[in-house]
C-alpha cells in the first residue's frame, strides 16, 4: 500500500473526474478487469494477503463481486452475496449506510452462514467505509467471524480503513 507497491497494477485504474457528481474523483477499475493480466495479478496479490484459514469469502454488490468471486474460486471457498436491499429472495436482514456519494441499503440472507464461520469481505474499494462497516454489522449479527477485509483500493483520506480497524477487522489493500 505504499506508492510505487502494486505500481503495475495502479496504472490501470483510470480517475474520471466529477463522476457521479461534481468533486467526486472517481477511481474506475473497468480499465483494470478489460486487462486479463493485471486482474489475475490483482487475485494473485489479493491471495497473497490472505491470513489465516478462511471458510466464505462475503462479497459486496457490485464490483466486489468480481473481486471477491474470483478469489473465493482461487482459495477453494463459497461465496456470500451482500446485495443492495431487495435482490434477495429468501428472508433478510438489512443495513443501511451512508456513502461518499449518497446513501443505501444492504442485506444478506438471514441463514447465509453458519455460526463462527470465518468471513473474509472483499470489495473494490474503500471510502468512508459506509458500506463495509455495514456489511461487517450484518455478517456479525448473522454469527460470522469477520477475520479480515480486502480491498483493491484504499482512499486513506477518507477514513474508511481506519475506522473498520476500529471495529477489529485486518484491513488489507493494494493501491492507495
Ligand atoms: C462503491 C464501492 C464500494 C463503496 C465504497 O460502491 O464499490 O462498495 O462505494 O464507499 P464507502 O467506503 O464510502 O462505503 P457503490 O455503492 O458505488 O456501488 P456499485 O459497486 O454497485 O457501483
Ligand atoms: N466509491 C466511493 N467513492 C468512490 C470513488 N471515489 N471512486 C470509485 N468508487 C467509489
Amino acid at each position: 500500500t505504499t506508492r510505487d507497491a502494486n505500481a503495475d497494477l495502479r496504472a490501470h485504474i483510470r480517475t474520471i473526474p466529477d463522476f457521479p457528481k461534481p468533486g467526486i474523483q472517481f477511481r474506475d477499475i473497468t480499465t483494470l478487469l478489460l486487462n486479463g493480466a493485471a486482474f489475475a495479478l490483482t487475485i494473485d496479490r489479493m491471495a497473497e494477503q490472505v491470513d489465516g484459514e478462511v471458510d466464505l469469502v462475503a462479497v459486496l454488490e457490485a464490483r466486489g463481486f468480481l473481486f471477491g468471486a474470483a478469489l473465493a474460486v482461487k482459495l477453494g471457498v463459497g461465496v456470500l452475496l451482500v446485495r443492495k436491499d431487495g435482490k434477495l429472495p429468501g428472508a433478510t436482514i438489512a443495513e443501511d449506510y451512508a456513502l461518499e456519494y449518497g446513501s443505501d441499503r444492504i442485506a444478506i440472507h438471514a441463514d447465509a452462514c453458519a455460526p463462527g464461520a470465518r468471513v473474509l469481505l472483499v470489495d473494490d474499494l474503500i471510502a468512508t467505509g459506509g458500506t463495509a462497516r455495514a456489511a461487517v454489522r450484518l455478517l456479525r449479527k448473522a454469527g460470522a467471524d469477520v477475520v479480515q477485509a480486502a480491498f483493491v483500493i484504499d482512499l486513506p483520506e477518507l477514513g474508511g480503513a481506519d475506522a473498520l480497524r476500529s471495529d477489529g477487522i485486518d484491513v488489507t489493500t493494494l493501491v492507495t
